[in-house]
């Protein structure tokens, strides 16, 4: 709680501080290890602060995320991971004590405007969660149900052709088809994880968040939402949050790691699993911490 130090370091050492808290006040100046941005941002983050109530849960993170990449987030439980993926499709709205600032862009436009309309941009922003949610509805309602609200189809065909082709990119065409009417509550826990992604698609999202989205799941069923998420890289951009290591090696391009609040170091992702430059993130993925 030390209450925001203003010391810069040789002022510091001036001032008499002792070494073990100079080498706090450096921690806590530290930013983020890494390149924050990217060549061509689908969305950007800059400064982003989040607090629920006094607790300062996010503390000053910049961010890009590409077009068409897979960035997962990793770190240990409670180091704000989910706050973060949140912050990007305005979840963190529906928390009554939470407040976000800094500077979020979808495309180069503020999502935080006052202005700015939520439910189009969480179509735009699509989000997965931990727990596969299907509505109490059958499959086919499940998909045509974003596509209704937004009135995104023009009669029945159109309406089945959207259902079709986002089943069709979830994967999970095949296995559904002859049983749209069935309940998507009925379906294994892959199945109805990927009728979420579906769900997701259906409204033609720019980007997917996912919180978690195999945490539910058996290794069969993960390894198929993992080539899933390889096969709509493609089409979509997608941030992942993940406590397995071995997946965001597997899933993505760059992995961000946060710690603390605070996002610690940012990259390729085979360059944070092989080469860490943060003291943090070496401890984190050789398994000392976390
Ligand atoms: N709804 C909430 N109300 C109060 N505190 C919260 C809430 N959600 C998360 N937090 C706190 O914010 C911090 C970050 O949490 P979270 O984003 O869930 O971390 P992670 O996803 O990395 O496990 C934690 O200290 C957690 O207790
Ligand atoms: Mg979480």
């Amino acid at each position: 709680m030390g209450g925001g130090n203003r010391f810069s370091l040789p002022q510091a050492v001036l001032a008499g501080e002792s070494s073990a808290r100079i080498e706090r006040i450096a921690e806590r100046r530290e930013g983020t290890v890494g390149d924050i941005s990217v060549a061509e941002p689908r969305m950007t983050c800059r400064n982003v602060d989040v607090y629920y109530a006094d607790k300062h849960a996010i503390q000053d993170v910049s961010l890009d995320i590409g077009t068409n990449e897979v960035i997962s987030m990793i770190g240990p439980s409670g180091c704000g991971k989910s706050t973060f993926l949140r912050c990007l499709n305005r979840m963190n709205d529906t928390i009554d004590i939470c407040r976000v600032s800094g500077e979020i862009l979808l495309d180069g436009v503020d999502i935080y405007d006052r202005s700015l309309d939520v439910v189009p941009l969480r179509a735009r922003v699509g989000m997965v969660f931990q727990k596969p949610n299907p509505f109490p509805k059958s499959i086919y309602d499940n998909i045509a149900y974003g596509p209704r609200i937004h009135g995104l189809a023009d009669g029945r065909a159109e309406l089945d052709g959207i259902v079709e082709d986002s089943l069709r990119r979830a994967g999970l065409w095949d296995e559904v088809k002859d049983r749209m009417e069935q309940p998507g509550t009925g379906l294994s826990g892959g199945q109805q994880q990927r009728l979420c992604i579906a769900r997701a698609i259906a409204v033609s999202p720019e980007v997917i968040l996912m919180d978690e989205p195999c945490s539910a799941l058996d290794p069969i069923a993960t390894a198929r939402i993992e080539e899933l998420i390889d096969e709509l890289r493609e089409n979509y951009t997608i941030a992942i949050v993940t406590h397995s290591m071995q997946q965001a090696a597997r899933v993505s391009q760059r992995t961000a790691y946060f710690h603390l609040g605070r996002l610690v170091e940012v990259g390729k992702t085979d360059d944070i699993f092989t080469n860490p430059r943060h003291k943090l993130t070496e401890d984190y993925i050789t398994g000392r911490f976390g």
